[in-house]
């Protein structure tokens, strides 16, 4: 399966293969000089087998020279930001318009750039003619749309894939609701599929959505989505993971794994639309986070084969979609608005350079971590962040048990806090932590700090424990998972029940293996058959999605469990 799919489309592949060969063998056989290391990103993203990409506004690749030069230099793969979507490309029915789009496919050639086609089937700029119609004339609207389209650059080397529908899911994971379906249900999808395969046989054809990064109810939406599709023969070829992220609601630390699960499924996958916002302003700490979790998320795509590349949307903060959309948010990007490279250009250099890194030092020791929340079976740890000086960044911490000369791994951070979880009842813990860099350089230990679990059993509820991570955030919602909840007593659980604050004006939007209900602001969470036995020290787990007031960055508190 994986193997049929990564050999198409035919003719173009074959011939990215034989660049990508090249790429590779100019990297072999050229001497590695520091000048290497510093090379820009597409030519250690070939030497890793990978695009790496921007999305482009046609305002500034036309008036400013130096976004045009970086443009050309740093990147090997082209979105276009708008112009190729339907309000730019047929704006009034059957009045076609590719000002936009032969611009960007243009500069692409000249400077032996692949293009990834953005988009053929939206909800948003969509004219309103488009919208208007009924089924029979909107179905064969969007035939018309995408034979156009899509039949324009066919014969084009250039332009490579396509995104072919484009957020067809809520924010709950169920499809959206969109005019789209409104009119046509969801065979407009499958319908999609089949007429840009029409189009542009050769294309590698794409659905693409956004909060799908980690493994969460609306990535498992896709995923199904995705399996069924395929298995009913329509041709999706590829997955993209956007990656509009935002340092204040955490990175998804199962990304990598998430790629792959969909890999397992014989697409490639591709990060479409990297960005990774903060409140401004910006200083050196929220650079560091952010070059974190730029260096995490290329670091995922090089660890799964199938994962094609990264494009970033757009790479110079003159030219950001965030602060129009996120007010107070922005910096989003990996140049600064002068030009200017910042620390997540280096993160993401340095990632694709792997090996070529000369960061030989390491970060300054983490601060004596703070025990809190300590309850049967977890607790928090907090300390002072480390600084990294050698140019590799920092790439995040681990925690160990201090055990004598095999000291074990308790849990891994991007930020200066973790919460342990699975931690046995009763017991004393002594721990560190140390820091670790892009390169892979630790730093020496932190002080020890010494904590000792709870009994369980005597706290409120007991004999269990629960505990309930926020695995991804936007800016009006919230995935927690996992809900750990642990049996801390001394008998099997027959059924347990897990109660939690909900901040006020945050609503549960969806949840799995637990049945949630709401009353003022507690959420009582039932176990269901097949997890409610729970052996002595045994956990399962469940999760939720909530939405939130736009701008609301509270979450759930206040996680208690009973069980009989
Ligand atoms: O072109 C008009 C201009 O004539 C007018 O004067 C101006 C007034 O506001 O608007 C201009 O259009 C803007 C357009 O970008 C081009 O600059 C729209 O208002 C603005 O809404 C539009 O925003 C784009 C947004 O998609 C629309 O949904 C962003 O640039 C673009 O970065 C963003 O990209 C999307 C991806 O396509 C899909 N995934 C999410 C991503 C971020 O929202």
């Amino acid at each position: 399966m994986l193997s049929s799919s990564l050999i198409r489309p035919g003719a173009r592949i074959r011939t990215l293969a034989a660049t990508a060969l090249l790429g590779l063998l100019a990297v072999f056989l050229l001497p590695v000089t520091p000048a290497d290391a510093s090379a820009p990103l597409r030519q250690h993203a070939a030497g890793r087998g990978k695009f790496i990409g921007t999305a482009l506004a046609t305002g500034p690749l036309s008036n400013e020279t130096q976004y045009r030069t970086i443009a050309a230099t740093e990147f090997s793969q082209i979105t276009a930001e708008n112009a190729m979507k339907w309000d730019a490309t047929e704006p009034s029915q059957g009045q076609f318009n590719f000002s936009g789009a032969d611009a960007i496919v243009d500069f692409a050639t000249q400077n032996n750039q692949q293009v990834h086609g953005h988009t053929l089937v939206w909800h948003s700029q969509t004219p309103s003619w488009v919208q208007n119609l009924g089924a029979t004339a909107m179905r064969t609207a969007m035939q018309n749309h995408i034979s156009q389209v899509a039949g324009r650059y066919a014969d084009n080397p250039a332009l490579v894939s396509w995104d072919v529908v484009n957020e067809v899911f809520d924010d709950n994971g169920n499809l959206r609701t969109s005019f789209w379906y409104n009119t046509l249900g969801q065979s407009y999808i499958a319908d999609a599929f089949r007429a840009a395969r029409a189009a542009d046989p050769d294309a590698r054809l794409c659905i693409n959505d956004y909060n799908v990064e980690g493994i969460n109810a609306k990535s498992t939406a896709m995923y199904n989505l995705v399996s069924s599709l395929r298995q009913q023969g329509v041709p999706v070829d590829c997955v993209g993971f956007q990656g509009h992220l935002a340092i204040q609601y955490g990175f998804p630390n199962d990304l990598q794994q998430n790629l792959q699960r969909f890999a397992d499924l014989g697409v490639q996958v591709r990060i479409t639309e990297l960005d990774v916002r903060m409140q401004m302003p910006r200083d050196s700490a929220k650079d560091a986070t952010q070059a974190t979790y730029y260096r995490n998320v290329v670091n995922a795509c090089l660890a799964v084969t199938a994962c094609a590349g990264v494009t970033i949307w757009g790479f110079t903060d003159k030219y950001s979609w965030v602060p129009d959309t996120f007010s107070g948010q922005g910096a989003a990007l990996i140049y600064n608005e002068s030009y200017q490279q910042k620390p997540s250009y280096t993160a993401v250099h340095d990632a694709l350079a792997g090996g070529t890194s000369t960061d030989t030092t390491p970060p300054t020791a983490p601060g004596p971590p703070a025990a809190t929340n300590i309850t049967a079976s977890s607790a928090t740890l907090t300390w002072t962040a480390s600084t990294d000086s050698g140019g590799s960044g920092l790439a995040g911490y681990t925690v160990y048990r201090e055990q004598g000369s095999t000291d074990p791994q308790l849990g891994q951070s991007s930020t200066a806090s973790v919460t342990l979880t699975g931690l046995s009842a009763n017991t004393q813990y002594q721990v560190y932590v140390r820091a670790r860099d892009g390169a892979g350089n630790l730093s020496t230990p932190s002080a020890t700090a010494t904590f000792t679990t709870t009994t369980g059993g005597g706290g409120p509820g007991g004999p269990c424990t629960a505990t309930g991570t926020v695995q991804t955030q936007w800016n009006n919602g919230y995935v927690v998972q996992p809900v750990t909840v642990t049996n801390t007593g001394t008998a099997p659980t027959n059924g347990w029940t897990v109660t939690f604050t909900l901040p006020a004006g945050h609503t549960v939007t969806g949840s799995w293996n637990a049945t949630l209900t709401t009353s003022g602001q507690t959420v009582t969470a039932k176990s269901l058959g097949y997890n409610g036995t729970l052996a002595t020290g045994a956990s399962t787990s469940f999760g939720f999605q909530a939405s939130r007031p736009g701008g609301n960055t509270q979450t759930p508190s206040g996680y208690t469990c009973s069980a009989p």
